[in-house]
C-alpha cells in the first residue's frame, strides 16, 4: 500500500476527545469536553420541522441562505455594533470551526506565522498546525488573566500573519476587557496583521464582564474577521452551523473556499435558526443565570477541595491548578479522577503548545445540566477524605 499523507501522519486523537472517549466507557459523568446537553428551544425545533417539511432541502448560496444572513446583519449591529453588509460581508459556515479553517485558508501561506494567547483552544493550534502554519504563543497570566502587550509586540516576526484572539476564552474563562481590545488591535495595526477573533460565547458573560467585539472597535473591522456559531448560546453543537463577518475581499475568498470543501451548510437548519435569533432577553438571562450559578457551585466545591481557581468571567470553562493535591503530572490527576470518581476532565497540556507546560492544570467544563454537575462535583467531594488525598500524595 502507498503510504497516507504526510499531514495525516502527524494526527492523533485530541486530549479532549480521548476524554469523552474513555468516559463513556466508565459511564461516568463529562466535565472535559465543552458540550452542553440542555435541550434546543421548542420555537428553533419547530423552525427546523417547518423548513423540512416546506423542502427548503437544496444547496444554499455558498454564501448561505441571503434570509439568515440578513438577520445575522441586524444582530451583528444590535449585539456586536458591526455594521455588516449582508450580502459582501458575512458567510454562514459549517460550526464557526468552519469559519476558522476557511480563515486559515484564505489568509495564510505555509511558512506564515500566526499569533495565539496560550492556553489557547486546541483546535485553533491544530488547524493552523494541518496548513503548515507556524504558531507563536503569548502568554495569559492564570492568576488574574491578565496579558503582557509586550510580550505580544515581541512574539511578532516577519513571518506573523495574524493574531487570534478568543473572548469569552475557552479555556480559561477570561473575557478581554475592551483597553486590551484595543491595545490589541493597535499592535495589529501597527505590523498590518489580520485579526481573527473567535466570538462563539458572546453570551455567556458573568456580572462584571461584557462581551466587546474588536471589530466595534476603532478602525479594526477593516482588519478583524469576526466568528460566532449557534452551537453553544443555542445547546446545538450538533447542527454545525456557525458565521464569520468581515472585509469583503476576504469573506469572497472565504465563501469560494468554503464552497469546495463542503459546498454549504445544511439548507434547512439555516431557515431554522432565523428564530433562534429572534429569541427574547429572558433566553439570554436565562442561560446566563443558570452558567452563573453552576460557575459558583463549581467553583466553590474545587475551592474546598483543594484546587486552585481563578474566577472565570465568562464562557464555561476553568483552568483548576492542583499542585496542593499532590498529582505529578496532569493526565495522572485525569486518570486518577476518572478512576476514583468517574468524572471526566481534560489535562492542562492540551492547552499549551510545550507539553511540559500545563501540567499542574485541569480544565473543567460546567455546561451540562445542573443536575448532572451537583452529581459531578458531589462525587469530587469524595477527594476531600484524608484517605483519598493520601493515596494520591502517595502515588
Ligand atoms: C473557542 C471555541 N471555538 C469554537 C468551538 C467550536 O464551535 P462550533 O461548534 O461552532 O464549530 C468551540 C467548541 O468547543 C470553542 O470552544
Amino acid at each position: 500500500m502507498k503510504p497516507l499523507s504526510e499531514k495525516s501522519k502527524g494526527l492523533r486523537q485530541s486530549g479532549i476527545r480521548a476524554a469523552s472517549v474513555r468516559c463513556a466507557e466508565v459511564g461516568g459523568i463529562n466535565l472535559g469536553q465543552g458540550v452542553c446537553d440542555l435541550p434546543i428551544d421548542d420555537a428553533i425545533k419547530q423552525a427546523a420541522f417547518a423548513a423540512i417539511e416546506q423542502d427548503k432541502s437544496m444547496y444554499s448560496a455558498c454564501e448561505g441562505a441571503f434570509a439568515l444572513r440578513q438577520r445575522l446583519a441586524k444582530k451583528l449591529k444590535d449585539f456586536n455594533y458591526c455594521d455588516v453588509d449582508p450580502a459582501k460581508e458575512l458567510l454562514i459556515t459549517h460550526g464557526s470551526t468552519g469559519a476558522f479553517v476557511c480563515a486559515v485558508n484564505t489568509l495564510c501561506n505555509t511558512g506564515d506565522e500566526v499569533i495565539l494567547f496560550e492556553p489557547f483552544y486546541g483546535y485553533h493550534k491544530n488547524i493552523l498546525g494541518l496548513h503548515h502554519v507556524g504558531v507563536r504563543t503569548v502568554a495569559i497570566d492564570l492568576n488574574d488573566f491578565s496579558i503582557d502587550l509586550n510580550a505580544l509586540d515581541n512574539a511578532i516576526s516577519a513571518k506573523t500573519k495574524a493574531i487570534v484572539i478568543c473572548t469569552p476564552n475557552n479555556p480559561t474563562g477570561k473575557v478581554y476587557s475592551r483597553e486590551e481590545l484595543e491595545a490589541i488591535g493597535d499592535i495589529a495595526k501597527r505590523h498590518d496583521l489580520w485579526l481573527i477573533t473567535d466570538e462563539i460565547y458572546e453570551y455567556i458573560t458573568y456580572p462584571g464582564y461584557e462581551h466587546v467585539s474588536i471589530a466595534s472597535l476603532k478602525d479594526f473591522k477593516e482588519r478583524t474577521l469576526t466568528i460566532s456559531g449557534f452551537s453553544k448560546t443555542y445547546n446545538m453543537t450538533g447542527w454545525r452551523l456557525g458565521y464569520v463577518s468581515g472585509p469583503e475581499v476576504v469573506i469572497e475568498k472565504m465563501a469560494l473556499i468554503q464552497d469546495l470543501l463542503y459546498v454549504c451548510p445544511a439548507t434547512p437548519l439555516q431557515h431554522a435558526v432565523i428564530a433562534a435569533l429572534d429569541m427574547d432577553e429572558n433566553y439570554y438571562n436565562t442561560m446566563t443565570e443558570g452558567y452563573l450559578q453552576k460557575r459558583d457551585q463549581v467553583v466553590a466545591t474545587l475551592r474546598d477541595i483543594g484546587f486552585q481557581v481563578t474566577e472565570p468571567q465568562g464562557a464555561y470553562y476553568l483552568l483548576a491548578d492542583f499542585r496542593k493535591l499532590g498529582w505529578h503530572s496532569a493526565q495522572d490527576a485525569v486518570d486518577d479522577l476518572l478512576e476514583k470518581t468517574k468524572v471526566a476532565t481534560v489535562a492542562g497540556s492540551a492547552f499549551y503548545q510545550r507539553t511540559s507546560q500545563g501540567q499542574h492544570l485541569i480544565r473543567f467544563c460546567y455546561a451540562l445540566q445542573q443536575k448532572k454537575v451537583s452529581q459531578a462535583l458531589a462525587l469530587l467531594k469524595v477527594l476531600q477524605t484524608p484517605a483519598t488525598l493520601c493515596e494520591s500524595l502517595a502515588s
